[in-house]
């Protein structure tokens, strides 16, 4: 009994201690918040939520109502200006729509990428995910030694080869279109494209056929839920210790090990052929496989740095484009005047034609002016962000070291003094004598850290939204939302569902 008191003393004491401990270390860390609020705090920017969470619960209010936190990003840009602060623990995030901070940030390689960003990238609630890969890669050396290899899958002489498949990719949905517009069914244009993306991807990065407007698969289930998780697992640091979203990140770690299991048997397979020297596409597996590493020499990290290249490339290479395409053919049905016209440059240079040549491309200058303003309104990857490691001045304003920048095309894109009438969808903006916007529209990021497939992207959707304009009429849904779906990538919340019909080709006639 006496050793049973003993015990039970000894236990309430460590007990106490701990509390002590925790108590002191709690203190430390409110000591330390303030001495960065006080740091900080003279940078303008709205009032906090909380001392400790500081502007974390206003995000968490938009996203857990289904809304835009850029939207949000936005009000405060309006109302505090160039260089506006938000805090979230102990991390100070700036908002900049200041064009020449935006220069200078973007087009320097002196601005390391988001460290915090980066790090929570790298793996989704411990299940390794874009890892090193291009856009994660934190380290200069590392990330430049990956882009010098990767360019040559993206040279103008290299994209030219793939018109062939982006021109037989976009000529499957035409043929699916088709059986829409006979048997009368509204078409989720948005999951439609998405499979011609992943399609073409699969195809001209890594030499997969995967045909999924006939074949059904695991894989755009598998990104959306990665994506998922990765908005939650960024935005909310709590979100992991929420006993009631075990089962969601359960889900969320099977999606990114179905992707790296996919990576590595791909990745084998292609070795394989590369050893029993079969003839290989010079294609981005290729040349995720050489920057690795040489074979005898390859370490574990060197193949996790492949796995990560893959899954950056399956995702980068896709939802960002699908998404282009579904806000394009969103605001195409809401537009009747820019449809007409886009129809009829497509009509002159296309003709009857079954294959767009890469020389039309270039003559199809309407059509990207309507993609370019289609990114304005819509950055699918809203924007990027910059560590600063040094004292900087922003519009006047004294920024200590140590804060990140988060530069929102979707913000600037959206601003009355960058863009007059900016919800107004306007392709002449882009119209090639007028003036270039400054420093205020990079939907594709700028500078040594901008899109690797910028080019390959616009292509692609160049192929696709010609075919279609030049076959099919589409017409919205009636009361569906045009809503903005925040995926970290952007979506378009409706699905942007259409009935199709063939065009009525002599019926036009008859109106010119
Ligand atoms: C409309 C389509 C696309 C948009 C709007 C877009 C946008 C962007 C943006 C904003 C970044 C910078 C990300 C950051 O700073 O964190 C980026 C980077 C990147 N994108 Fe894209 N992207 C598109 C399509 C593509 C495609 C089709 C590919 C590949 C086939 C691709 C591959 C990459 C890569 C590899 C990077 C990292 C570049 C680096 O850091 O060196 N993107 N993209």
């Amino acid at each position: 009994m006496a050793i049973f008191h003993l015990i039970l003393g000894w236990t309430a004491q460590l007990f106490m201690f701990l509390l002590v401990l925790v108590l002191i270390a709690f203190l430390g860390y409110c000591l330390y918040l303030k001495h960065i609020h006080d740091k900080y705090d003279h940078i303008p920017g709205p009032p906090r939520d909380n001392f400790i969470l500081g502007h974390s619960p206003s995000f968490l209010k938009v996203m857990s109502a289904g809304g835009n936190v850029h939207d949000l990003f936005l009000e405060w840009s309006e109302t505090y200006g160039p260089v506006c602060k938000i805090n979230a623990l102990h991390y100070i995030l700036l908002l900049v729509t200041c064009p020449e901070t935006t220069k200078e940030v973007l087009m320097s390689p002196k601005y390391p990428k988001d460290k915090f960003l980066c790090k929570r990238l790298f793996s989704l609630f411990s299940q390794r995910f874009l890892g090193n890969g291009l856009i994660t890669a934190q380290d200069h050396e590392l990330w430049y030694k990956q882009r010098r290899i990767m360019d040559p899958a993206f040279s103008s002489l290299y994209l030219r080869g793939l018109m062939g498949t982006f021109n037989e990719r976009a000529e499957k949905l035409m043929t699916t279109l088709t059986d829409y517009a006979e048997k009368k069914t509204e078409a989720n244009m948005r999951q439609l494209v998405s499979y011609v993306t992943l399609d073409v991807i699969a195809k001209v990065a890594f030499g997969v056929e995967l045909d999924l407007l006939q074949n059904t698969s695991l894989f755009p289930k598998a990104i959306e839920t990665c994506l998922k998780g990765m908005v939650y697992y960024v935005r909310d640091s709590f979100f992991e210790y929420k006993p009631k979203n075990r089962p969601f990140i359960n889900e969320v770690r099977e999606a990114c090990c179905l992707l790296r299991s996919t990576g590595a048997k791909w990745i084998n397979e292609r070795k394989t052929a590369m050893k029993n020297g079969e003839e290989v596409p010079r294609d981005i597996l290729t040349q995720i496989i050489k920057s690795a590493g040489k074979e005898d020499s390859m370490t574990k990290e060197d193949e996790e740095l492949m796995l990560d290249n893959f899954v950056t490339f399956f995702i980068a290479g896709q939802e960002t484009t699908a998404n282009q395409l579904a806000f394009c053919i969103m605001e195409l049905g809401r537009q009747p005047d820019v449809l007409e016209k886009v129809k009829k440059e497509v009509d002159d240079v296309i003709g009857m034609k079954q294959e767009v040549s890469y020389d039309d491309l270039g003559k199809l200058v309407y059509l990207s002016q309507v993609l370019k303003e289609t990114l304005r309104l819509y950055p699918t990857a809203p924007g990027t962000s910059r560590d600063i490691l040094e004292d900087m001045v922003i519009d006047g304003v004294h920024i200590p070291a140590g804060v990140t920048l988060l530069l929102s095309s979707y913000t600037s894109g959206r601003m009355d003094k960058f863009f007059k009438d900016p919800l107004k969808f306007d392709p002449e903006r882009f119209h090639p004598d007028a003036p270039k916007p400054y420093y205020c529209y990079y939907p594709f990021a700028l500078g040594p850290r901008s899109c690797l497939g910028q080019n390959f992207a616009q292509m692609e959707a160049k192929v696709v939204m010609a075919k279609l304009l030049q076959r099919f009429d589409f017409t919205l849904k009636p009361g569906q939302s045009f809503d903005i779906m925040d995926f970290g990538a952007l979506r378009p919340k409706s699905g942007v569902v259409c009935s199709i019909k063939y065009r009525d080709y002599k019926n036009e006639m008859g109106k010119q």
